[in-house]
């Protein structure tokens, strides 16, 4: 069995790699932020405001969560409620964000996902995966992308979705995003001291994945996959 961190901020394509490699290497794709987001939908259908730490903190005993995989795909499990179709929305992100910046969330969570990773062989895609959740990962990937790559790529999917916007708007939001990221007091997207840095800026996905797995090879046999 094994352990892949990958972490990274926001937009550097993780879940993209991630899912093809867990693909190639037939192990676990876990998106951590999905437990994020389903905490915030939770506290979005209770009316409770996004910065009411204190009320968000009570509620967290009346949430059950559980990831769920089926031929590779993950659900997510909300008090029962297969709620993976619905946490996908920008609104929702705004929620996990915040839900994800309180440490009592953070220690909520933390068993769910080590679980997991005791289980199976895993991928693991988060922001603080090598440094707290799997600390003894054989494998800690730091995935990067330059903000005008980044930019680039958002602002293409935007269009193509019929959206309005600028190259320069959505490049000002990922600055501000990514100083937010890696400026906040709890898990702020930093790298594990023995984390190896991808940088995809100049890649596409077929690049991306093959020097992901490429670094997972120097980690670790083929015979340790499984
Ligand atoms: O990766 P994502 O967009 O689904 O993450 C949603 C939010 O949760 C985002 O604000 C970052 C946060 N997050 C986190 O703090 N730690 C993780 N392991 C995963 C996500």
């Amino acid at each position: 069995m094994i352990k892949i961190a990958l972490d990274g901020p926001s937009g550097a394509g993780k879940s993209t790699v991630a899912k093809a490699v867990a693909k190639r290497l037939s192990i676990v794709y876990v998106d951590t932020g999905a437990l994020y987001r389903s905490i915030g939908l939770f506290i979005k259908r209770l009316g409770i405001d996004k910065s009411d730490k204190e009320s968000i903190i009570s509620q967290l005993k009346n949430i059950e969560l559980s990831l769920q995989f089926k031929e590779g795909v993950q659900s997510v499990i909300l008090n029962g409620e297969d709620v993976s179709g619905l946490i996908r929305t920008g609104e929702i992100a705004m929620y996990a964000s915040a839900v994800s910046a309180i440490p009592e969330v953070r220690a909520f969570l933390l068993d769910t996902q080590r679980d997991i990773a005791h289980k199976n062989s895993v991928i693991m895609d988060g922001r603080d995966i090598g440094t707290v959740i799997l600390p003894d990962a054989e494998v800690k990937i730091f995935m990067i992308a330059s903000p005008e790559a980044r930019a680039k790529r958002r602002y293409l999917e935007l269009i193509e979705k019929g959206e309005g916007c600028t190259y320069e708007g959505v490049l000002a939001d990922i600055i501000e995003r990514d100083k937010n990221d890696s400026t906040r007091a709890v898990a702020p997207a930093i790298p594990a001291e023995d984390a190896i840095f991808l940088d995809n800026s100049d890649l596409d996905i077929e690049g991306t994945v093959n020097k992901a797995l490429e670094i997972i090879f120097s980690k670790v046999g083929a015979e340790d996959i499984k």
